[in-house]
């Protein structure tokens, strides 16, 4: 693992089981194209580095990753068929059993479990799903270096959020889906709330977008981008003295979003990001960590 005896434009051409099992963008030049894109550009990143793999698919990016060398891979993914198929691609290809998990579920209901990662993948999802501040909160609150992201943006004006639903029916039938499609000016917006500083994949520049099947990256329409998040991590002993200072001073469970902000501003904390921390104390008390004597 890890020795990189592939070419970085061709990747998929020496592991074509994920181009036979992938269920979406399945042509094997925009696979290759979009590895170059989002994991070979950063692979020095992902050099022993923890990744979490939101919406895992067959696993690609995740193996795609371990190949350049990171320590251990957690993907997170809703198909039950797709996870069948992650396992048995990572085991075709001689991935030891100890450097991946795959998780079933929702990303939003099992993100909480992964514990701390160095980088997180966030490809092709943001589009699929309608709280994508919600999302980036739980990503801040993992506190990741780098996430990198790809997804489809709306082409409206503005810093909108176009929702859509996925069957184009208008107005959506009742208990159908909704997506919604951040503007480059709202997913910009997003990402400067939590401090992130981000810079977009030059698909154009790159030359790669002229393929074949990467139409929407050369409109503009899917973008890609590495955002760095935490250069360095909160160290657990500010983190507790903050949750302590919002269990102490918050006066009641309706203000304490307030008394979130005002100790995360003194701290130099992301509030959403504390906000969590504080609510797993609340649920998980652990001695010594945010208890009131
Ligand atoms: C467009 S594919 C992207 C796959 C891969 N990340 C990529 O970029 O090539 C979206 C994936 O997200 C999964 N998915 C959608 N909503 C999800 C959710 N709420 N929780 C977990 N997985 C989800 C789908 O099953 C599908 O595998």
């Amino acid at each position: 693992m890890g020795d990189a005896s592939f070419d970085p434009q061709r990747f998929f051409d020496s592991f074509p089981r994920f181009v036979e099992t992938s269920e979406t963008g399945p042509w094997r030049e925009r696979l290759n194209a979009r590895y170059f894109a989002l994991v070979h550009t950063h692979r020095e990143l992902l050099r022993g580095a923890r990744v979490l793999d939101l919406a895992s698919h067959d696993g690609r990016f995740s193996f795609a990753a371990l190949q350049n060398g990171a320590s251990r891979v957690v993907g997170i993914e809703h198909s039950a068929a797709l996870i069948d198929k992650t396992y048995e691609n990572l085991q075709h290809y001689g991935v030891p059993r100890d450097r991946y998990d795959f998780v079933l579920g929702d990303l939003f209901t099992n993100i909480e479990r992964v514990g701390r990662c160095g980088v997180v993948f966030c490809f092709g999802i943001l589009y699929h799903i309608n709280n994508h501040m919600l999302l980036f909160s739980k990503i801040a609150a993992l506190e990741p270096q780098y996430l990198i992201l790809d997804s489809r943006i709306s082409q409206l004006d503005g810093s909108v959020i176009e929702v859509r639903s996925p069957l184009g029916a208008s107005p959506p039938p009742l208990g159908g889906d909704i997506e919604s499609q951040p503007s480059r000016a709202a997913l910009e917006a997003m990402l400067s709330y939590f401090g992130w500083k981000f810079e977009y994949f030059d698909w154009s520049g790159s030359g790669l977008a002229a393929a074949k099947h990467l139409s929407d990256y050369r409109a503009g329409s899917r973008v890609s981008l590495l955002v760095t998040c935490n250069e360095q991590r909160t160290p657990l002993e500010v983190r507790e003295r903050a949750v302590q200072a919002v269990l102490d001073q918050q006066q009641d469970r309706q203000t304490q979003w307030l008394t979130i902000k005002d100790v995360a501003s003194r701290f130099g904390l992301v509030p959403q990001a504390l906000r969590f921390w504080v609510r797993q104390i609340e649920t998980e008390p652990t001695p010594g960590a945010g208890r009131k004597e």
